[in-house]
C-alpha cells in the first residue's frame, strides 16, 4: 500500500466533536417531531417530484424545511458539558456552504477537468477507493448477486477499483454515473482499456426514474455538493427504488480534517486545495444525514467514521 494511505487510516481524533454528534443523533427524533407539519408538507412535495409531477415550488418547500431541521438539530448541544459545547463552537465557525470551484458556472470546464484528474489521483495515492470498498462490501454482506449504481461518481475510479477486485461467490453488476458526459465519457474510455465490465451512463442524482434492478445505489463525495433539499430527494428516491438504498461515504467536517486536507494537498496537489478544504466545511455530519435520511423516509439507518477523514452513512427502506 502507498505510504500516504496511512492518512485515511489515522484513529479518529476528533473526540468531542464525536460526542456532540451523538447528542444530536439522539435529538433526531424529537426534531422530525416537533417539526411534524413542516415534515408531513416536505414529504408530500417531495413525493409529487419523485414521479415527475412536482414543480419549483416543490422544491424550494423540501429544501426550506430540510434547512429549518438542520438548524433546529444543530442548535441541539449539552449546558452540562463544556466540551461538548466548544465542539459546537468549533462546527459552527467550521459550516460553510460557500461554492467549490467544481460548482461554479464561471470556472471553465478545462479547470474543473482538470481538478477531476487531480481527485481521482488523491483517491489512488490515499487508497480512499479501498476504504469505500470496505464499506461497500458491509452494506452488501449478505448478497450474492447485485446490481451497484455509483452516483455523481466523476469519471468512475471507484466503479473501476471495485471491479478490479476479485470477489468469489459474488456476481455484482456495476454502473458508474455522473451529471457531466463529459467525465461520464473518460470513465468508459479507461475501464474499455482495461477490459473492465462496467456499464456508463449520464444521471442526475434527483431523477433515478430510469434506473430498475438496482440493488445499491453508492455516492461518495458528492453529497456536500448537494443543497440539503437535494439530498432529501436524492435519499428518497434511493431507498424506493433499490432494496438496499442508499450508501453514501463522505468527508467528516472536522478542523482535523481541514488541516489534514490542507496539509496532504498543499503539499501534493494544490489546485485541490481550495475544494478540498471546502468540501470538509460543507460536509454534512453524521447525525445531520440520518435527520435528512429520516425526512426522506428512510427506516433503517446507519453511520460509522471508519478513520479520521470519512463519513459512511447506509439508509434503507425497509428492515
Ligand atoms: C467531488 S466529485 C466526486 C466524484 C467521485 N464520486 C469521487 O468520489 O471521486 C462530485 C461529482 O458530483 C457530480 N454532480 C454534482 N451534482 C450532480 C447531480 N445533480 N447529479 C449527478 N452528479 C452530480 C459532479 O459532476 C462531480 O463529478
Amino acid at each position: 500500500m502507498n505510504p500516504m494511505a496511512f492518512v485515511n487510516r489515522l484513529p479518529n481524533p476528533a473526540r468531542f466533536a464525536r460526542r456532540l454528534d451523538a447528542r444530536r443523533s439522539e435529538a433526531v427524533g424529537d426534531v422530525l417531531a416537533q417539526h411534524r407539519v413542516l415534515v408531513a408538507e416536505a414529504r408530500d412535495a417531495f413525493e409529487a417530484l419523485l414521479v415527475g409531477d412536482g414543480d419549483a415550488r416543490d422544491e424550494a418547500r423540501v429544501d426550506a424545511t430540510a434547512r429549518v431541521l438542520l438548524d433546529a438539530l444543530r442548535e441541539v448541544g449539552d449546558a452540562n458539558d463544556v466540551t461538548v459545547n466548544a465542539a459546537r463552537w468549533v462546527d459552527r465557525a467550521l459550516r460553510s456552504e460557500r461554492l467549490e470551484l467544481l460548482d461554479r458556472a464561471s470556472v471553465p470546464a478545462s479547470v474543473k477537468r482538470f481538478t477531476m484528474q487531480m481527485l481521482h489521483a488523491v483517491n489512488l495515492i490515499l487508497d480512499s477507493y479501498g476504504v469505500w470498498a470496505g464499506a461497500l462490501d458491509t452494506a452488501l454482506a449478505e448478497v450474492a448477486d447485485a446490481h451497484v449504481y455509483d452516483l455523481a461518481a466523476g469519471t468512475g475510479g471507484f466503479m473501476r477499483h471495485v471491479a478490479r477486485r476479485s470477489r468469489p461467490g459474488k456476481t455484482w453488476r456495476l454502473t458508474s454515473t455522473d451529471l457531466e458526459p463529459e467525465y461520464v465519457a473518460i470513465g468508459e474510455r479507461r475501464a474499455r482499456r482495461e477490459g473492465l465490465a462496467i456499464t456508463f451512463e449520464p444521471c442526475d442524482v434527483l431523477d433515478l426514474r430510469h434506473t430498475a434492478g438496482v440493488s445499491l445505489f453508492v455516492c461518495t463525495q458528492a453529497t456536500h455538493h448537494l443543497s440539503p433539499g437535494q439530498v432529501v430527494r436524492m435519499i428518497a428516491s434511493a431507498v424506493r427504488r433499490a432494496p438496499r438504498g442508499i450508501l453514501i461515504v463522505d468527508l467528516q467536517r472536522s478542523l482535523f480534517n481541514v488541516f489534514a486536507t490542507a496539509a496532504v494537498l498543499g503539499t501534493m496537489m494544490q489546485p485541490l486545495l481550495h475544494d478540498g478544504v471546502l468540501s470538509v466545511q460543507r460536509s454534512y455530519a453524521p447525525a445531520e444525514l440520518v435527520l435528512l435520511a429520516k425526512l426522506a423516509g428512510a427506516d433503517v439507518v446507519t453511520t460509522s467514521m471508519p478513520s479520521a477523514t470519512y463519513t459512511v452513512m447506509h439508509a434503507m427502506g425497509r428492515a
